[in-house]
């Protein structure tokens, strides 16, 4: 196991992507922190963690609320004394061109896409720094890395947390820290729900990921988990500031 000792936190880990996120770290021995909205979603992780065999808390959190994830990172360092592995992954898709996204719409894609991994990221790597190093990941997507019809505020945001993540990683590369960014494309999970709804359904998903996608298919949880996996670990040690793309080709074609 390649993650024994280390203390992991992951936000939105209650479904999806963040869930096999969680379940990955901790089958590698890592403790995990698992953070979510939904206190219901994040005791069902680490149910499924524990019937594994790993070692995993849940905590309910809204990243959205600065004083509340200051908190999770508090305790868990006063808790555990050491922070090994951040993954902040919460993140929210608000469709529409620039004339469509509303203004609050826009707002609620920063406060969840940018504001908490930046909240999160100062708050742990004293932290870090103090323990000679760590690993935070920030959930961006491979929309962070082109542009799409119609997605004005998930690109942009996406687009902005690559930056920060890339800023993060110059700024504590002498003190050990690695920051990278997570750019998974489609990942058949209850966050498309709303897009899929747009789309026309799920014949019309289907249609569009088998002819838009050059691999003609949706990334498994467990290949994007692989990559959390791959960043967390020292199988990345010398990678920082380095946005990993997993989309089955769709960002070169
Ligand atoms: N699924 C995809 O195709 C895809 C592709 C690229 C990037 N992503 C990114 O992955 C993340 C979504 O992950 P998923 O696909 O596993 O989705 P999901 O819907 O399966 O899980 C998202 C989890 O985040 C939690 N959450 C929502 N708001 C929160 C908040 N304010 N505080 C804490 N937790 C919150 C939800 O309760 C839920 O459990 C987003 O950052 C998204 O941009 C997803």
């Amino acid at each position: 196991m390649i993650l024994q000792g280390r203390i992991a936190i992951v936000t939105g880990a209650g479904s999806g992507i963040g869930r096999g996120g969680a379940e990955i770290l901790a089958r590698e021995g890592a403790h995990v922190i698992v953070s979510d909205l939904s206190a219901e979603r994040s005791e069902e992780t680490v149910k499924l963690i524990r019937q594994a065999g790993g070692s995993a808390e849940a905590r309910q959190t809204d990243v959205r609320d600065n004083d509340a994830l200051e908190k999770l990172i508090a305790d868990t360092h006063a808790e555990h004394n050491r922070i090994d592995i951040l993954h902040s992954h919460a993140g929210i898709q608000v469709e529409g061109s620039l004339e469509e996204v509303t203004v609050e719409g826009l707002d609620d894609s920063y406060a969840l896409n940018v504001r908490p991994h930046f909240v999160a990221a100062r708050t742990v790597v004293p932290h870090m720094r103090e323990q000679g190093g760590g690993s935070i990941i920030n959930t961006a997507s491979n929309s962070g890395v082109f542009v799409d019809e119609g997605m004005l505020a998930y690109i942009t945001t996406k687009a902005a947390i690559i930056m920060m993540t890339k800023q993060i990683a110059l700024d504590y590369a002498k003190s050990n820290i690695r920051c990278n960014a997570l750019c998974p494309g489609w990942v058949d999970t209850p966050f498309n729900d709303p897009y899929i709804r747009q789309m026309g359904g799920r014949e019309a998903i289907e249609n569009y990921v088998s002819k838009t996608i050059p691999m003609g298919r949706w990334a498994s949880i467990g290949e994007i988990a692989e990559s959390i996996l791959f960043l967390a670990s020292d199988r990345s040690s010398f990678m920082t500031g380095h946005a990993l793309v997993m989309d089955g080709g769709e960002c070169i074609a």
